[in-house]
């Protein structure tokens, strides 16, 4: 089988060199917040432009923290999309403000012209979501936010490697949030996260926070939460870091290949087509009869996924919490996209081999 992700692969082929740091790791019993998480989070603030880098458990906690280090809470709107992991909207809902749900373009992307018509008195802030390592329209969100005092954090889970410009996105608004849960391009053996910003209160807020409110081993000068990123973790991601750039061009590699075999045909080429600097965590393709190309895909040995099938409205927990809506956009994307294999594992043959299994699909 053609697998859509490659975490098998990975570990098995970085198992040696990973295994071997962590041999050090258990032997100095330095297992939490430790050496390689300074490492880490100094190669993240380089490959972000230089901005502050407070690593932790996940995402889902850096959106948190975010959230709160800005204040945001009871009584507070805050808008974000709802093609998306539950994570973002579930960040909304844990500081206790109301997650508002954009709708998206084609591109699957929310935009200023989604956005705009939500913003009220109670906004205090947007969480656009670089969806498949697609870039967001950033600045046009910035310039529709800045003037009303409303903040930008960036949900860059599925994004390392993003480029707006050149430059990784996460890097031009308040805060970001990057995941590095074991699916993701760079990714450990377990959770992990990192929240960054180039607000030194909000970094400072963040670091504190992670670590249950502690600025020393024994005085909490806050409430907060545990969520450290463990030596092993930041140790396996170090290594990682070395292969990021390769491991990034072959995914544009496979893309720009499925871009050449998909033109013209009806199931076409990914839907943020024309888009610069995706780092195609995902490459989507899209079809009237999705369900069915997937069965034909899977019958040649290719996996072919859904992220998401379920838009995050039409979900039983906003169902029993939130108020009804209708993003007619986001529920026809839903029923018609298909998440076909693109990392760097697959070979020269397999790719052939899914180009010339969807032209036969669409062929029939
Ligand atoms: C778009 C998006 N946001 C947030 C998250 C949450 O990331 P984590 O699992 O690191 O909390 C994910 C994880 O898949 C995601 O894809």
């Amino acid at each position: 089988m053609i697998r859509c992700n490659n975490i098998q692969e990975q570990a098995r082929d970085l198992s040696e060199s990973i295994c071997e740091r962590w041999r050090h790791i258990l032997a100095a019993g330095d297992f939490v917040l430790g050496e390689e998480v300074s490492r880490f989070e100094a190669w993240m603030s380089q490959r972000c432009g230089g901005g502050y880098v407070v690593s932790m458990n996940s995402a889902t906690d850096a959106l948190l923290l975010a959230l709160r280090a800005l204040g945001i809470g009871a009584g507070h709107e805050v808008i974000t999309c709802s093609n998306t992991f539950v994570a973002t909207v579930g960040a909304i809902v844990a500081v206790g403000a109301q997650p508002v749900l954009a709708d998206v373009g084609d591109d699957e992307l929310i935009n200023a012209d989604t956005i705009g018509p939500l913003l009220t008195a109670r906004s205090r802030a947007v969480i656009p979501v670089h969806l498949r390592g697609r870039p967001v329209d950033i600045n046009e969100i910035l310039d529709i936010c800045g003037p009303r005092g409303v903040a930008v954090i960036e949900d860059c889970a599925q994004a390392i490697g993003t480029t707006i410009k050149g430059h990784q996105v996460g890097t031009s608004s308040d805060a970001a949030a990057f995941s590095l849960h074991p699916l993701k391009t760079l990714g450990g053996m377990g959770d992990g996260g990192a929240l960054v910003t180039t607000n030194p209160a909000i970094a400072e807020y963040a670091r504190k926070a992670r670590n249950h409110g502690l600025q020393s081993r024994d005085e909490a000068v806050l409430f907060g939460i545990n969520s450290r990123l463990d030596s092993l973790q930041a140790a396996a991601i170090n290594i990682k870091t070395q292969h990021l750039d390769q491991w990034l061009r072959r995914r544009r590699e496979i893309a720009a290949f499925y871009d050449d075999a998909f033109a013209g045909t009806a199931t076409g080429t990914d839907l943020g087509r024309g888009r610069q600097g995706s780092s195609y965590y995902h490459y989507v393709v899209k079809s009237r009869k999705r369900d069915k190309l997937q069965q034909h895909l899977a019958k040649h040995d290719i996996e072919a996924t859904i992220h998401y099938p379920i838009p995050i409205h039409r979900q039983e927990a906003w169902r029993c919490s939130q108020p009804l809506i209708s993003l007619p956009n986001t529920e026809r994307l839903a029923q018609e996209i298909l998440t076909i294999p693109c990392h760097h594992h697959l070979s020269d043959g397999d790719v052939e081999k899914i180009a010339r299994a969807i032209r036969r699909f669409d062929s029939r």
